[in-house]
């Protein structure tokens, strides 16, 4: 029998659309249950909408409708979201289900008939937001010490649960159980919060007078449940009506119960001590997560920052979003959300690491071995660093994911990343390349790098399965991937180059900024071969050139580079798409060069470019830097450096 393994997120209330938190919560749990699907452990990915409550009936009512009307409405925002997103629950649970609600007042039933469930009258502080009361004690100037908003004094009678009397236990479990509550700072603070006061027993009923949406006692019909206690008990009443079969068994206890920080307490204490009362085992762990902020401003209506994932997703993509939200932050943490920290990961961590490595491995494997995976030869391999990273790669995700460390799990994958860059700049295929002599060393280098990313790609599948799909596909591997070990691309298999995966985001665009985007002619003298985005460098040069100082001319930053790749620009006679390497990094540039060069014969040149020019747009194509060449209408030819200097050498 493979191990199962049981993970869900909250139930979302409906009082509102998704947000960049729901998003949040969901694409962790997704991670992890693709990740242990691809382990072959036997997955349970449970996900839903918390429909009772007060918020819920307010919200309906708000919007002039029935709440049930209110819920349908809603509920497909979070389904077609979490379709977007790639999310791969195997069962969605509405509370407002007939099935659930059967099995919630059978609970209730079966703790009344235990003596756990007893009605008392009671007076206190009510927060109508937070749906609590509060003691005396707790209420300062009138406000609900949770949310700030005032607070009502309520007298009614209620149905208690006897959930004081668990408090022992509860502490003893916690201690004894070092992964129940995750990360250890919140273990902590429930130890603490359990240790420093006296439990009380919960309030688990509603007046009907009061609120009347809820799922009705089944001993007292003015009364419906408190909707924590509702909401709660979907981690098991799903298991009896949602899979299959039922499969209480087979899945409980839960592996991971994800939660936000502000809702630890609920499933921490409420529900361990419920679970404790139905004679059921607690989950195996309970990990609540931080809280993202927008531009360094919490997060809400009010203030009119609501992150909408779908209009991220529109925009830059869905694996961008999830890699983002993964890898920003470590899990446990805050965090911050702006759109300029994501740009930053998707032009850093994604075009120019992952992008890069696998648009120059395929470019080299096209160019010099013909399309196919080339066979390697262990004599001719001449360190094994980025072998060795790349087989230890799976071990190191493993661990980290054990302990829900996303953004550790994604570092150590672009370690390989860049170490697999490393050894592209540092073996050189392109020079590898001009002697027939070279060929097993030359094989050796592409297929090495080609297999460190399917590793790669392999690993990441969980958190990006659209990219490693790509990944895979592009590599020539057949989905499902090769395995962990060394040496899945199997030799001979042709690759299928294709577009790069993650175009880099023009940021002076995005800022508002114009671009140049027409195919221009080369200008002057020795001359720019990419026309300029802006006035001053502009292609024609004045009859009369100022002088300039040294230090203008030192503004200018010339590098020595060399060219990987080159190929014609489609539908332009004169541009020529270049990719270069710069030795600590390697750039697109578009030249117009296309009249005087064939582009294969550009291919291992070193040349000079300007490396601080602002990168501009030439007939959609991101340019990021100029090459140099001489000539004044025509291109007469590039400017190269005579001697062997390594790429990214300045020039002055
Ligand atoms: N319905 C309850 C959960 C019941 S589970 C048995 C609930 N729903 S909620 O829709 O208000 O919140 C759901 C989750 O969203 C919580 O885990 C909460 O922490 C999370 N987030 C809400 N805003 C958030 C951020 N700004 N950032 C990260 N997560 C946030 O509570």
């Amino acid at each position: 029998m493979p191990k199962t393994f049981y993970i869900t997120t909250p139930i979302y209330y409906v009082n509102d659309v998704p947000h960049i938190g729901h998003a949040y919560t969901t694409v962790a749990a997704d991670v992890l249950a693709r990740y242990h699907r691809l382990r072959g452990e036997d997955v349970f990915f449970l996900t839903g909408l918390d429909e009772h409550g007060q918020k819920v009936q307010q919200a309906a009512a708000k919007a002039g409708v029935d709440p049930q009307t209110h819920c349908d409405h809603l509920a497909p925002q979070f389904q077609h979201l979490w379709t977007r997103l790639n999310i791969s629950h195997d069962a969605f649970i509405r509370t407002t289900d007939r099935q659930h609600k059967t099995f919630v007042q059978e609970k209730l039933q079966a703790l009344h008939d235990k003596g756990l469930i007893y009605q008392k009258a009671y007076t206190g502080w009510y927060c109508t937001f937070d749906e609590r009361f509060w003691t005396e004690k707790d209420v300062v100037a009138g406000l609900c010490p949770d949310c700030k908003r005032p607070v009502e004094q309520l007298s009614e009678s209620n149905y208690f649960f006897k959930m004081g009397q668990y408090q022992d236990r509860l502490i003893d479990h916690i201690r004894k159980n070092a992964t129940f509550v995750r990360p250890e700072s919140r273990r902590n603070e429930v130890l603490g919060f359990l240790q420093n006061q006296k439990l009380g027993d919960l309030s688990i009923s509603r007046p009907k007078s009061r609120l009347s949406w809820g799922i009705e006692l089944p001993f007292d019909k003015d009364y419906v449940t408190y909707v924590w206690f509702d909401a709660l008990v979907n981690y098991i009443s799903a298991l009896d009506y949602l899979p299959q079969k039922p499969s209480f068994d087979r899945y409980w206890p839960a592996t991971i119960h994800l939660v936000g920080k502000d809702i630890l307490t609920t499933h921490a204490v409420y529900w361990s001590t419920m679970l404790m009362a139905l004679e059921l085992p607690l989950p195996q762990t309970i990990f609540a997560h931080g809280w993202w902020t927008v531009n360094g401003e919490k997060m809400s209506k009010s203030r009119g920052n609501v992150v909408d994932p779908n209009a991220i997703v529109d925009e830059f993509g869905v694996d961008a979003f999830r890699y983002f939200l993964l890898r920003e932050v470590p899990f446990g943490h805050d965090g911050d959300f702006s759109r300029d920290a994501l740009i930053g990961r998707i032009n850093t961590d994604l075009a120019n690491d992952l992008g890069n490595l696998l648009n120059r491995t395929l470019t080299m494997i096209e160019r010099f071995a013909k399309g196919v995976v080339p066979q390697p030869s262990e004599d001719a391999r001449a360190d094994h660093l980025l072998q060795r990273q790349a087989v230890q790669l799976p071990d190191l995700v493993d661990e980290h994911l054990a302990k829900l460390e996303f953004s550790r799990a994604l570092e150590s994958m672009w370690g390989v990343i860049q170490v697999a860059n490393q050894h592209i700049d540092k073996n050189a295929p392109w020079k590898l390349a001009k002697e027939d002599k070279n060929k097993p060393e030359l094989d050796t280098v592409l297929y090495d790098a080609a297999e460190a990313l399917r590793i790669v790609a392999l690993m990441l599948a969980p958190f990006m399965p659209q990219t490693a799909e790509e990944l895979q596909r592009q590599l020539g591997v057949g989905a499902p991937s090769a395995g962990r070990q060394w040496g899945g691309l199997k030799p001979g298999t042709p690759i299928a180059k294709d577009n790069p995966l993650f175009p880099r985001i023009d940021t002076t665009k995005t800022q508002g900024e114009s671009r140049v985007s027409q195919d221009q002619q080369p200008g002057s003298a020795v001359s720019p071969s990419t026309p300029a985005p802006a006035a001053p460098l502009a292609a024609t040069v004045p009859q009369e050139t100022p002088q300039i100082t040294i230090e203008d001319f030192l503004k200018v930053q010339l590098k020595t580079a060399t060219v990987l790749s080159a190929e014609r620009v489609p539908k332009s006679e004169k541009l020529i798409k270049l990719h270069v390497d710069l030795g600590s990094e390697q750039r697109q540039i578009v030249a117009g060069i296309g009249k005087r060069y064939e582009p294969e014969s550009l291919v291992g040149r070193r040349i000079v470019i300007v490396a601080n020019l602002k990168p501009a747009k030439l007939m959609g194509i991101e340019s990021q830097g100029m090459v140099l060449a001489a000539g004044d209408k025509d291109v007469g030819g590039l400017v190269t450096v005579l001697e062997d200097v390594e790429p990214g050498t300045k020039v002055k």
